[in-house]
């Protein structure tokens, strides 16, 4: 393990352990241990709040989102989340999204015609765009009696006529074939257009939607009509989701999914553990002989209402993070995964060849990613992958 991942993986643990600590304390049976030498009582305000910021800035945030009110997240975010994250939140397989973020944007505009505009502000400007998409739910027709089975929906960027020196003023995106009678949600691709409005925020007057026979003639809006943000229901506004990566990952352990290494790894370590209940017991770090444990993972629940951050995060509750803790004394097994340096170490330690040398540390040796629903400062709704959050095993190192 690089020594600066051990230490910054360290680092958030520690923020973690210490955040919840405050609020929790005695929940937490594995952190009242006598090395956590503070506790809530004594710990000042400034403490408190200096934790929670920086627990905040390893979840990319300066400020918690304002949230007003209780929102439903559209169903398609919901629907991406459980794709990408089990019930925990832990990433099922880190190549399902190919960035980190991927926001939902509601149209502002509530136009009558069939226009759009969605205000992508919130997004930074360093973060790369890699696909951009518009989500139109398709209403049932009010007419039945159409001599036509499909029409054309194109999707056009409508551009300032001053500046493009053009007289249609507006630039296809995106158009494709649709049945006349189908109903539920048609996508379009519309990714050009977002990397322009990201290099100049003023050019960005939306977008238009044209239905065409294939003929080639305006089509009846009775007949194909798109749920508006202003006559329908919020669970078919138009929206905009965009797929973007801020850049924020690191140089990692993670590589695997982490469904293989539980059954590679994982298990034949609870297994070695001994005592497989879930009793106060279980969780001592000592075992009947006085002898410490060996090195081994045990959970760390972090609950997300305890640190006050349930009004904007949606999924998950909370996640279990785990820490390691044991002994790593000569004999190392292969199960402790100990690097060649760790198994030297243990040597010299075992042998007191050299005085003040230390047993190796207990330390995650693999770490897997979460991803979290929550509502951003404009109420849009964002899915954001997190690297390096739970300790996936631990070894000794
Ligand atoms: C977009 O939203 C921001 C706040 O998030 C606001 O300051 C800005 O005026 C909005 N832009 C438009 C064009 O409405
Ligand atoms: C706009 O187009 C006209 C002719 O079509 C041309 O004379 C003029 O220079 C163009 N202006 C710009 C700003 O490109």
């Amino acid at each position: 393990m690089n020594r600066e991942t051990s230490h910054s993986t360290k680092m958030l643990l520690f923020v973690i352990r210490f955040a919840i600590f405050l609020r929790v304390s005695s929940a937490w049976p594995s952190l009242s241990h006598q090395e956590d030498d503070f506790t809530s009582e004594d710990e000042p305000e400034e403490v408190r709040s200096a934790a929670i910021k920086r627990l905040l800035e390893v979840f990319g945030m300066e400020d918690p989102p304002a949230v007003h009110g209780h929102k439903q997240p559209p169903q398609y975010m919901l629907d991406l989340y459980n794709t990408v994250a089990d019930v925990d939140g832990v990433t099922k397989d880190p190549y399902l999204l190919e960035g980190n973020t991927v926001r939902s944007f509601f149209d502002k505009l509530r136009s009558e015609q069939v226009e759009f505009r969605f205000n992508l502000s919130i997004v930074a400007r360093t973060e790369k765009v890699l696909t951009a998409e518009l989500h139109l739910f398709k209403l049932r027709p009010q007419t039945s009696s159409s001599r036509h089975h499909f029409c054309q929906v194109s999707v056009y960027q409508l551009l300032d006529n001053r500046k493009t020196n053009s007289t249609q003023g507006r630039k296809l995106l995106s158009s494709r074939l649709v049945p006349v009678h189908s109903t539920g949600w048609e996508v379009f691709t519309i990714t050009q257009a977002v990397r322009s409005w990201m290099q100049d925020e003023g050019s960005n007057l939306g977008l238009q939607v044209v239905v065409r026979s294939l003929g080639g003639s305006q089509v009846d809006l009775k007949l194909v009509r798109f749920a508006s943000g202003r006559h329908h229901h919020q669970s078919k506004q138009p929206m905009l989701v965009l797929f973007t990566d801020d850049g924020r990952r690191s140089a990692t352990l993670e590589s695997q999914n982490p469904h293989e290494v539980i059954s590679t790894s994982i298990l034949p370590q609870i297994s070695m553990s001994g005592s497989p209940s879930r009793s106060a017991r279980s969780l001592d770090h000592v075992d009947e002989e006085g002898r410490l444990k060996p090195c081994q993972r045990l959970p760390l629940y972090v609950d997300f209402e305890e640190i006050g951050w349930s009004g904007w995060i949606v999924s998950p509750r909370g996640y279990n993070a785990y820490h390691c803790k044991g002994s790593c004394s000569f004999p190392l097994g292969q199960n402790m995964k100990p690097t060649n340096h760790a198994t030297v170490q243990s040597i010299i330690n075992a042998l007191k060849l050299i005085r003040g040398i230390q047993t190796p540390c207990c330390v995650p040796d693999k770490l897997f990613s979460i991803n979290l629903l929550y509502f951003d400062d404009d109420e849009n709704v964002v899915l954001k992958q997190y690297n390096d959050m739970v300790a996936g095993s631990c070894g000794c190192h």
